[in-house]
């Protein structure tokens, strides 16, 4: 087993005027390449802020997370940009699309910014991409052409087109009706089959039972961990963690 994230004795605290808020209190956790972890407790709890902390999204107070080699609180403002474009992939419950880009367009964006492969290259990738999607089809509509399940195909796309070593997910359903979710799913299971880690945020006991495994947050605090593939069990859990 190889360690891909390490986190240790993470805090958040926010600060908002004169008042601090303690959004993660201390969360360590580790999560070995190939896993698949899904992440659940209720609104507020601090998952978006663990996962953004662990994209290279936003810093911590203290505590530290390393990908790989990669210690992010040793790293500036242009390595974690960089950090945050070739070795992670995001994708969100509000697909986050460029509208006034075509479908491969918007695929291809961070390939193009990372300039590691030639257009060609890219152009082959992205085509894999979409066709391994089922959107193949969809690759000259706009955004606002597409169906939300389609939408959310085209964010995952561009997500694995710098090939990452981590996918982050925060509610990759969550705005999806359950077929297209279950579609999302699929997918994503799929990609983890092949070897891909990813760690997704969810509140949905249906959707955290394809991980391997899921994690319980409470106010900031890592409370619990079970093992995934039963949605009832892991629904009841939720409900007692309460
Ligand atoms: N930029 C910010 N400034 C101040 N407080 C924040 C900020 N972002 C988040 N918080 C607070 O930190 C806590 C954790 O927020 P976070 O977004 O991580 O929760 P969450 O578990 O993802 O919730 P949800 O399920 O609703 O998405 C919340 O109480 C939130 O109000
Ligand atoms: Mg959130």
């Amino acid at each position: 087993m190889t360690t891909l994230v390490q986190v240790s004795e993470l805090r958040k605290i926010y600060q908002t005027g004169s008042i601090n808020f303690e959004a993660l209190r201390g969360i360590s956790l580790e999560i070995a390449a190939g896993d698949f972890v899904a992440v659940m407790g209720q609104s507020g709890s601090g998952k978006s802020t663990l996962l953004q902390i662990i994209g290279g999204l936003d810093q911590s107070t203290s505590g530290w997370v390393q990908v790989g080699e990669h210690r992010l609180d040793k790293m500036n403002q242009t390595d974690l940009a960089v950090f945050r474009r070739d070795q992670v992939g995001f994708v969100f419950q509000f697909f986050n699309l460029v509208e006034n880009l075509n479908v491969q367009a918007n695929v291809e964006l961070p390939a193009l910014l990372s300039r590691s492969k030639s257009r060609k290259e890219i152009r082959r990738r992205s085509t894999e991409l979409l066709e391994r999607l089922g959107i193949v089809n969809q690759a000259h509509k706009h955004p606002w052409e597409l169906s939300g399940g389609q939408q959310q195909r085209v964010a995952i796309a561009r997500a694995f087109i710098n090939t990452p070593r981590l996918l982050l997910a925060d509610e990759p359903t969550g705005n999806l009706d359950s077929a297209s979710g279950n579609e999302v799913l699929d997918i994503l299971s799929e990609f983890n089959r092949q070897g891909q880690t990813i760690l997704m945020v969810t509140h949905s006991a249906d959707a955290a039972a394809r991980a391997g495994y899921v994690l319980f947050i409470r106010d900031g605090q890592l409370v619990d961990r079970m093992p995934g593939g039963d949605d009832k069990s892991i629904a009841q859990r939720l409900v007692e963690l309460r």
